[in-house]
Formats: C-alpha cells, sequence, structure tokens
C-alpha cells in the first residue's frame, strides 16, 4: 500500500528530498519528481515502466519562473499564450534553459511547461520551491488516472500520493508549440482549436501532423489503452451481445433486445460533461468481469470532441492492428 493524504508541506517536502509524488492536477493525477534534479526524474521512468525518449512536462506555480525553465528571449506569443490560459489546462513546448536536465526532455532542445490551475497542486509546486515534472500517474500505454484511486491501481513505487478527488476536466492539457507566427497543436486537450483561434485572431493555428516524427508519445498511435478491446463504431451496432459494453458520449437511440450493459457519458449531450468522465468509466469497464469488449459511439471531431476522438482511436488502435507494448505498430507479415 502507497502512503497517501492531502498533506502539501510533506509531498513539497519529499520532491526537494528527490522523492515521488503523486498529485492532482486539473486535467489527470500526475507523477511528479524535482524537475532540475536528474537522479529523480529518472524515478518517474522506472515507476512508469515509460520508455525513456518520451519528455516531461515541467509543472509551474507562478509566471516568474518561465525564465528558469525557457531560454531568453521568450517569444511574445509564448508570454501571450502563457498570460491566456494560465493557470490552466495548457502545455506549451519552448526552447529550454541550460538549468533544465536532458532526462527530463530526452534531450530535445526544447520543454514542455505547463501551470495547472488545481488547488492542491499549485500549492505543493509553489511550496517545493522548483518545477515539478510530471508525465500522468499512469503506467506507459495504460489509462490516464483521474481519481486517487486509478493511480494506487497502477503504481505501487511511489512515496506519496497526494489527494485531491476526482479530477475536473479528465483528459489530458492541450500542448501547443510556437513556430513563427503560427501556433501547433502537438496534442489536442481541454483547450480546443476553435478557442485558440478565437483568441488569436490573425494568428495561424494548426494541428500537427501526427505521423511526420515521433515528438511525443502522446502522438503515438496506440496509447490509453483499456485491457480489454475497444471497437470505435459509426453509429449504435445492430447487435449488442452479452458480455459487451457500449459507450456513449451523447444520446442515442437503442435497438430493442440490447444485452450490453450501456454507459452514457453525459444525458444532455455535453462533450466536456462527457470527457471529465471518459477515463473514470474506461478504468470501471476495465475492470469489470461482466464486460469482455467495449464499444463505443464516435462524436464529431469538432471543439473538445478533437480530443475525445484523439484519445479513443488511440486506445482503439490495438484491436485493428497489431501494436506492440511501446505502442509502435509491428509488421506481421
Ligand atoms: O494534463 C497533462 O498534460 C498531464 C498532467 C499531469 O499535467 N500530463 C501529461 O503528461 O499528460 P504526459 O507525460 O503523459 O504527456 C506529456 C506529453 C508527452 O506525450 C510528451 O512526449 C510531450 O508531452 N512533450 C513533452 N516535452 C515535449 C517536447 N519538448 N516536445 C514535444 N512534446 C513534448
Ligand atoms: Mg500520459
Amino acid at each position: 500500500m502507497i502512503k497517501s493524504g492531502k498533506d502539501t508541506i510533506f509531498a513539497s517536502k519529499l520532491i526537494k528530498e528527490g522523492k515521488l509524488v503523486a498529485f492532482p492536477t486539473e486535467t489527470v493525477y500526475g507523477l511528479g519528481a524535482n524537475g532540475f534534479d536528474a537522479k529523480a526524474v529518472a524515478r518517474i521512468f522506472e515507476a512508469k515502466k515509460r520508455p525513456s525518449f518520451d519528455p516531461l512536462i515541467l509543472h509551474i506555480s507562478s509566471i516568474e519562473e518561465l525564465p528558469t525553465v525557457f531560454k531568453k528571449p521568450i517569444s511574445p506569443m509564448i508570454m501571450q499564450l502563457a498570460e491566456k490560459y494560465w493557470p490552466g489546462p495548457l502545455t506549451i513546448v519552448g526552447p529550454k534553459t541550460a538549468k533544465v536536465p536532458d532526462i527530463v526532455t530526452s534531450g530535445l532542445k526544447t520543454v514542455a511547461v505547463r501551470m495547472p490551475r488545481n488547488k492542491v497542486a499549485l500549492k505543493m509546486i509553489k511550496q517545493a520551491g522548483v518545477p515539478v515534472a510530471a508525465p500522468s500517474a499512469n503506467l506507459f500505454g495504460r489509462l490516464s488516472p483521474t481519481t486517487p484511486e486509478h493511480v494506487k491501481e497502477q503504481l505501487s513505487t511511489i512515496d506519496y500520493l497526494l489527494e485531491g478527488g476526482k479530477t475536473d476536466i479528465g483528459l489530458e492539457s492541450t500542448i501547443v508549440t510556437v513556430n513563427g507566427k503560427t501556433i501547433e497543436i502537438l496534442r489536442p486537450g481541454g483547450i480546443s482549436m476553435d478557442q485558440l483561434q478565437q483568441d488569436f485572431p490573425g494568428v495561424n493555428v494548426v494541428m500537427s501532423a501526427t505521423e511526420k516524427h515521433i515528438q511525443a508519445p502522446g502522438q503515438l498511435r496506440s496509447h490509453y489503452s483499456p485491457r480489454k478491446p475497444l471497437y470505435l463504431h459509426d453509429s449504435v451496432p445492430d447487435k449488442l451481445p452479452e458480455y459487451a459494453a457500449l459507450l456513449l458520449f451523447e444520446p442515442h437511440p437503442i435497438p430493442e433486445g440490447a444485452k450490453s450493459k450501456i454507459v452514457l457519458l453525459s444525458s444532455t449531450g455535453d462533450l466536456t460533461e462527457a470527457a471529465a468522465n471518459m477515463f473514470a468509466v474506461l478504468h470501471d469497464l476495465e475492470d469489470d468481469p461482466e464486460v469482455e469488449q467495449i464499444y463505443a459511439v464516435r462524436v464529431k471531431e469538432e471543439g473538445i470532441g478533437m480530443a475525445i476522438m484523439d484519445r479513443m482511436k488511440k486506445a482503439a488502435y490495438r484491436y485493428s492492428h497489431f501494436v506492440d507494448d511501446q505502442g509502435m505498430v509491428r509488421d506481421e507479415s
């Protein structure tokens, strides 16, 4: 059993000592360590069984800390993004300072930074007095944790779990980078492309071409997978057998005689509400002995629907292709 509680002072003390602390953010739980301590950061990879090519996000508690992690001069567009969305679910990738160890960025010259808006997280980071490097607090490739219980189920070798209830967004942050006058979205998330475009009129906002090269494992084609087959459908399938579950983000008519378990993530079709419950429901279905396979009905890829479908396609990919444990597609011929 891992030690858990609500003591931010204790948590920040552990961070300063180079220990591992799982903590809540408004998106998902993170697995944190002192972001300036390479050895502490290495322990994150061990605990998560994460391949070392995967760079981490540094979590800060005030914009004043930015110059310790981003190389000067910091681009005005980066500053505008930070001022607009922080604290909040936006991660910004920019050129790193020498102070940021290579293990945080997997050798990249850039580092990902965000200021979470969860009060418990902000308090802990502030008390620690260092940026906290943290990926999501799950085993690599598995479902992201949105409750303290999810963390306990997956991680047994951490030093402390700082509890903060269920996370409110339930979906990882949007990751962006700035190229000249363009904002490039590396991973869709809580802040949608439409919103960025609206808030930055005249600026070019583009989705990164996923397959360009693997910049981020969030960009691997298989990720966030439940350990059961998950199939995506355009509409509710005609046959809904026993020992299956149908996952709906918005209401749909259900055919008569359906034997599957039906899980509706938002009775009003509110996709933000559905996104907040998505990972928690997938965790439940993964553990449900009555469910052998999961069907899900697609949502429109716009607004938060883009982030939902990004996660669902990755969760389903494993079952339409041969994918190894690192999320890579294998050639089976
Ligand atoms: O909401 C979130 O972002 C959560 C909470 C805990 O903050 N964190 C999270 O971390 O989702 P993680 O490690 O699961 O995903 C971070 C993503 C990874 O896919 C990583 O590759 C990418 O950020 N990333 C980190 N540094 C990068 C860089 N320099 N360039 C491109 N991508 C980067
Ligand atoms: Mg993750």
